[in-house]
Parts: C-alpha cells; structure tokens; sequence
C-alpha cells in the first residue's frame, strides 16, 4: 500500500513537471504573447504626446536593462516592432512571467543576466510605450 501510495506521487510530480514545460497556445497567444491583450490593436497615425510619455516611462523603468546593443543584460529594443507585433511588446510588457515561463519565442531564446521584471503597468502606459518604440522600429507610418 506504502508503495502504492509513493508511486502515486512520483507519477503526481512527475506530470505536474511535464506541464511546467508546455501550454497549449491558442493562434492569438502563439503571435502575439500571453497576458491581458487578447485583442489586436489598431495603433493609427503616429502620437508624438503619447511617445513622450512612453519614452519617460522607458527611461525610468527599461533603459538600465534595455538601452545597450549586444547585450547579456536584455535585448535591446531597438527594431522590436520589426520582430515582434505590439500586442506581444505589450504583453511581454505586462505578463513577463507568464510570458517567459510558458511562450515558445521565450523559452528558446538565450538566457540573459537577468530577468524581464513585472512593474504592474496599466495597460495605458503599455501602450505608450509602444508608441515610443514605433520611433525606434521602422514604423513606415512616421
Ligand atoms: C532588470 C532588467 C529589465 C528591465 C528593467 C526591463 N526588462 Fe525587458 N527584458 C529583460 C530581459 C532579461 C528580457 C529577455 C527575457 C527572456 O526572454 O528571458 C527582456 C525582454 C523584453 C522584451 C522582448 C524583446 C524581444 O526581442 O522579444 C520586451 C519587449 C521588453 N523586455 C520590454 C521591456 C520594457 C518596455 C521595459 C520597461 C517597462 C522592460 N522591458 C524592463 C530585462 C529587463
């Protein structure tokens, strides 16, 4: 019965373990990162008000990590919205635990000095991050 019993949760762990390594995504999640945009958005014709408040935030709370090319600390940022959509910017922005624990473009990227903290933005703010982001990624619309 003890045997049984410890079999039970070895094969208990060893599930839980397995998970730990995969989620199913859904189409969106795959494209476009998991967190609270689960929406596409429409970014529109260039808002130079906005990008200011995305380019303070940026330099209070990315730079230290993001500001240098080549770097162990972080990717830089430059050209993100060339690689990445903005919703999955702004997710990576606001759900960066879930998004390096469980999405594939996280997973198999090489590991940095540290790691993308969550600093409980809104959303808003997310957003104007993106627009001063559009300034440093080849947005055609500028
Ligand atoms: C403590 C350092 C640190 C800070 C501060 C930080 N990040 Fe990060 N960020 C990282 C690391 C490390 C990664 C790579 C994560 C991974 O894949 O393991 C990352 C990844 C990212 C990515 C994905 C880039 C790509 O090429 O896919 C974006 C976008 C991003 N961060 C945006 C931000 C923004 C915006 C801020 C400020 C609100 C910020 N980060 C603050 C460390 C940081």
């Amino acid at each position: 019965m003890r045997n049984l019993y410890i079999s039970f949760i070895l094969l208990w762990t060893l599930s839980c373990s397995g998970n730990n390594q995969q989620r199913d995504l859904t189409e969106f999640e795959s494209e476009h990162g998991i967190g609270p945009i689960t929406n596409e958005i429409e970014l529109g014709t260039f808002d130079p008000i906005l990008a200011d408040r995305g380019e303070q935030i940026y330099m209070s709370l990315c730079v230290m990590c993001h500001g240098q090319n080549d770097s162990e600390i972080a990717p830089s940022l430059e050209g993100v919205l060339d690689r990445r959509s903005p919703e999955y910017v702004m997710n990576m922005i606001l759900n960066p635990t879930g998004m390096i624990r469980w999405h594939p473009t996280r997973t198999d990227e090489k590991k940095y000095l540290t790691s993308m903290p969550y600093q409980s933005l809104t959303i808003e703010e997310a957003r104007s991050i993106i627009e001063f982001l559009r300034v440093v990624s080849s947005d055609a619309s500028l």
